[in-house]
C-alpha cells in the first residue's frame, strides 16, 4: 500500500507518495510538484534529490556499506576479477565459467585501437593531460565505430569494445607521452596483466609480469568500478538523457571524473604528500591549514558528500598498499606521511565534527606509484575503472520507461523586466 507525505502551504495540503528501496531508503515523490502547486525544489548540488529508481550499486555512508547488485565490496575485491565485476554491473548477476571466458575472448578480440588513431595521438601538445587526451579520444571512437547500440548483441559488443580498447587507449597515450613505441596487447595475457604489459614492456627490456601486481590492479580497478550517482555518474546520465551517442556521452563523463573534487583527487593527494615531504611541512601545519576557512586548501582524499564515516574502499586500499609495497621492496615516505595525517586528522575536532575521513583516493596514488604508473595517469586509471559503471548505469538509464531527458529548474534571481537601452544612450 502506497504511503503518502503531506505538505502543507499557503494554507493548503498536498499529499506526495512515499517510494521505498530494498534496502529501506525512503524517497518523497515530488514529480507532481510544480504542476499542482506551482513550486520547485530548492537543492543546489543535488544532495537530498534522487534522480531515478536504480538496481546497480547500494551505498550507506552512514555505515560505509558498498556492493555491487547485492555483494559486499570486501567479497569482490577478496574473490573476483576486474572482468569478471564489469560483467556483474553491466548485467545483473555473476557470469557462469561459459559466460565469463567468452567476455575475456571477445575483451582479447577488441583490443587493438584503429591504426589512424595514432595520427590523433601523435598531434596533442606533448604538455597535454592525459585525461584530455583520454576525453577527446573516446569521443573519436565514434567515427571510427559508428555502429549504433541497438539491439542486445550490439550493446554487448559495444560495450565490450570501449572496455577493451579504452584500457588499450589509455597505455598508448602514455607511451606516445614518452615518445616511446607503442606496444601491442597480447592475447595469451588476462585483461591487467595486458595493461601492465602495454604499459611498460620496451622493445629493449620486456617486462616481467608479477601477479601480486596483477591482482593489486584488479582489486584497485573492482573497488572504482562504481559508485552510484557521482558525478561522473551523473554526467554520462545527463548527457545520455539528450540520446547523444555512447562515446561523446562517456566522454562527458572521463571530463567531469577529471576535476579535483571527483576522480582528480587520487593525482591531487600525491601531489599534496609530495610537497609535505619535499617542503618538510609539518603535519599540524597541514591540518591547520585545512581547518581555515579562510584558506581554500582542503586536505585532499578526505571527506565524500555520501560516507560519513571511513571509506570501505580506502580500507581496502590501505590493506594491499601494506602488503604489495614490502613486497616490492617500497619504501615510500608519501605512505608514512599518509598514514601520520590520518592518524592526527581523525584524532582532530574539526574532522570528527565535520565526519571527514579517509576516501578511495587517500591510499589509491600510494598503490599506483608502487606499480610505477606516472602521478598525471592516475585519474585515467580512475578511469578505467569506473567504465563498467558508466556503461551499466547508462544503459539502466535508456532502458527505464520512467526517465526522461535531465533537465532541472531554478529559482531566477537576476533583473526584473527592463527595456533595452540603444548604445548611444547608455552612461
Ligand atoms: N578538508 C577540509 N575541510 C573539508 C574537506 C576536506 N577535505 N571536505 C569537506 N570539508 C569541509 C568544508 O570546508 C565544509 O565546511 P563548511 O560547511 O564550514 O563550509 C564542509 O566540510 C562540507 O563540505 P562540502 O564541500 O560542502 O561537502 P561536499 O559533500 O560537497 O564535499 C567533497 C564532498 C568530496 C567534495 C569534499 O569532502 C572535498 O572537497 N574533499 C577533498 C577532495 C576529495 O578527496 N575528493 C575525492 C572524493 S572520493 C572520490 C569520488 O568518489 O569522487
Amino acid at each position: 500500500m502506497t504511503e503518502y507525505a503531506t505538505l502543507t502551504f499557503e494554507g493548503k495540503t498536498l499529499e506526495l507518495p512515499i517510494v521505498t528501496g530494498t534496502e529501506g531508503e525512503k524517497a518523497i515523490d515530488i514529480r507532481m510538484l510544480r504542476q499542482k502547486t506551482g513550486y520547485i525544489t530548492f537543492d543546489p548540488g543535488y544532495g537530498n534529490t534522487g534522480c531515478c529508481k536504480s538496481a546497480i550499486t547500494f551505498m550507506n555512508g552512514e555505515k560505509g556499506i558498498l556492493r555491487y547488485r547485492g555483494i559486499p565490496i570486501e567479497e569482490l575485491a577478496e574473490n573476483s576479477t576486474f572482468v569478471e565485476t564489469s560483467y556483474l554491473l553491466i548485467n545483473g548477476r555473476l557470469p557462469t565459467r561459459k559466460e565469463l571466458t567468452r567476455t575475456s575472448v571477445m575483451l582479447n578480440d577488441f583490443s587493438l585501437v584503429h591504426e589512424d588513431m595514432q595520427n590523433f595521438y601523435q598531434n596533442f601538445p606533448r604538455a597535454s593531460h592525459p585525461m584530455g587526451i583520454l576525453s577527446a579520444m573516446v569521443n573519436a571512437l565514434r567515427s571510427f565505430y559508428p555502429e549504433l547500440v541497438e539491439t542486445d548483441e550490439q550493446t554487448e559488443m559495444i560495450f565490450l569494445r570501449l572496455l577493451s580498447k579504452v584500457r588499450t587507449m589509455a597505455a598508448m597515450s602514455y607511451k606516445i607521452s614518452r615518445g616511446h613505441k607503442v606496444i601491442y596487447p597480447r592475447p595469451d595475457y588476462t585483461y591487467c596483466a595486458n595493461f601492465l604489459h602495454m604499459m611498460f614492456d620496451t622493445p629493449v627490456k620486456p617486462y616481467v609480469i608479477d601477479q601480486d601486481l596483477v591482482r593489486a590492479l584488479n582489486v584497485f580497478w573492482i573497488l572504482h568500478a562504481d559508485h552510484e550517482q557521482n558525478c561522473s555518474t551523473s554526467a554520462v546520465k545527463t548527457v545520455g538523457s539528450a540520446r547523444a551517442n555512447i562515446y561523446a556521452t562517456l566522454s562527458a563523463g572521463i571530463a567531469a571524473l577529471w576535476g579535483p573534487l571527483h576522480g582528480g583527487a587520487n593525482q591531487a593527494v600525491v601531489e599534496m604528500l609530495a610537497k609535505i615531504w619535499k617542503e618538510g611541512l609539518s603535519i599540524e601545519e597541514v591540518i591547520s591549514r585545512a581547518k581555515d576557512k579562510t584558506d581554500p586548501f582542503r586536505l585532499m582524499g578526505f571527506g565524500h558528500r555520501v560516507y560519513k564515516t571511513y571509506d570501505p574502499r580506502a580500507k581496502i586500499m590501505k590493506k594491499i598498499c601494506d602488503r604489495v609495497l614490502p613486497k616490492l621492496n617500497i619504501n615510500d615516505p608519501l605512505l608514512d606521511i599518509a598514514k601520520k595525517l590520518e592518524e592526527v586528522a581523525l584524532n582532530d575536532a574539526y574532522f570528527i565534527d565535520y565526519n571527514l575521513y579517509p576516501n578511495v583516493d587517500f591510499y589509491s596514488g600510494i598503490l599506483l606509484r608502487a606499480m610505477g604508473i606516472p602521478t598525471n595517469m592516475f585519474t585515467v586509471m580512475f578511469a578505467i575503472g569506473r567504465l563498467p559503471g558508466w556503461l551499466a548505469q547508462w544503459k539502466e538509464n535508456l532502458d527505464d520507461p520512467e526517465q526522461k531527458l535531465c533537465r532541472p529548474r531554478q529559482i531566477y534571481t537576476g533583473s526584473n523586466q527592463k527595456p533595452y537601452i540603444p548604445i548611444d544612450d547608455r552612461e
